[in-house]
């Protein structure tokens, strides 16, 4: 599995020969300006909740590639009244998909498309593949749920939101790293704007003391798992 940090919450996600986009916010990123959209594959896009900051690009890359947008019931079904395809979850449920099962888990937070038009109850992701597993947080405070995750899945990522404001701060996070028992994350949802600024030394210093690895991938760069 190699994944590629996008910029704020976007994911590039290759898995089992597909392309998995996550959450696109990247063509009104001016952190994420030597990303091109256009350049994007993507055999699904993987939508966790319906803020701007999550959805900008969504409609541009699926008219780009017909991938299948998977989210909530009611995200998916606003784009699917669109034109576009979609597959609706809800929370607790699980799908297997041709890379994988994919099951939509409990965030902390809230969901409106930036119309306004309801966007169901925010989630995360567990993604299941035949050799890795990891868990994308979404946008999220700190939950109790995050300890039901490691009892159906042995986790090789986590990615979690670190940049407090509207999500989990840092030392939250650390916590969240604790409930879902992995200690490997990729923080994202940090720096794109001003009240999600971090400081990245002490970042990654608070999560070395407590025994955990924090990657901050400059915006383009990949890790394979
Ligand atoms: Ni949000
Ligand atoms: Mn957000």
């Amino acid at each position: 599995m190699k994944i590629t940090y996008l910029g704020h919450a976007a994911l590039g996600i290759e898995v089992d020969g597909k392309y998995l986009i996550v959450d696109p916010y990247i063509s009104a990123n001016p952190k994420a300006a030597h990303i091109n959209i256009q350049n994007l594959k993507a055999d699904f896009i993987l939508v966790t909740h319906a803020h701007g900051d999550h959805v900008l690009d969504v409609e541009a890359i699926a008219k780009n590639t017909g991938a299948l947008i998977v989210s909530n019931a009611e995200i998916a079904d606003y784009y699917a009244k669109k034109g576009f395809n979609s597959h609706g979850m809800n929370h607790g449920g699980s799908w297997n998909f041709d890379f994988g099962t994919v099951k939509y888990v409990n965030a902390i937070h809230s969901s409106a498309f930036p119309d306004g038009t309801y966007g169901g109850n925010p989630g995360g992701f567990v993604l299941e593949s035949e050799h890795k597993n990891i868990y994308i947080a979404g946008d999220t405070a700190l939950t109790y749920d995050m300890k039901l995750i490691p009892l159906r899945t042995t986790l090789d990522l986590a990615i979690l939101p670190i940049g407090s404001n509207y999500t989990m701060d840092v030392d939250d996070a650390i916590t969240a790293s604790d409930f879902v028992e992995c200690d490997k994350i990729l923080g994202y949802h940090y720096d794109t704007f001003g009240y999600i600024e971090i400081d990245h030394a002490e970042a990654k210093k608070k999560f070395f003391d407590a025994g955990k690895d924090l990657m901050l991938l400059p915006i383009g760069d990949s890790i394979d798992l």
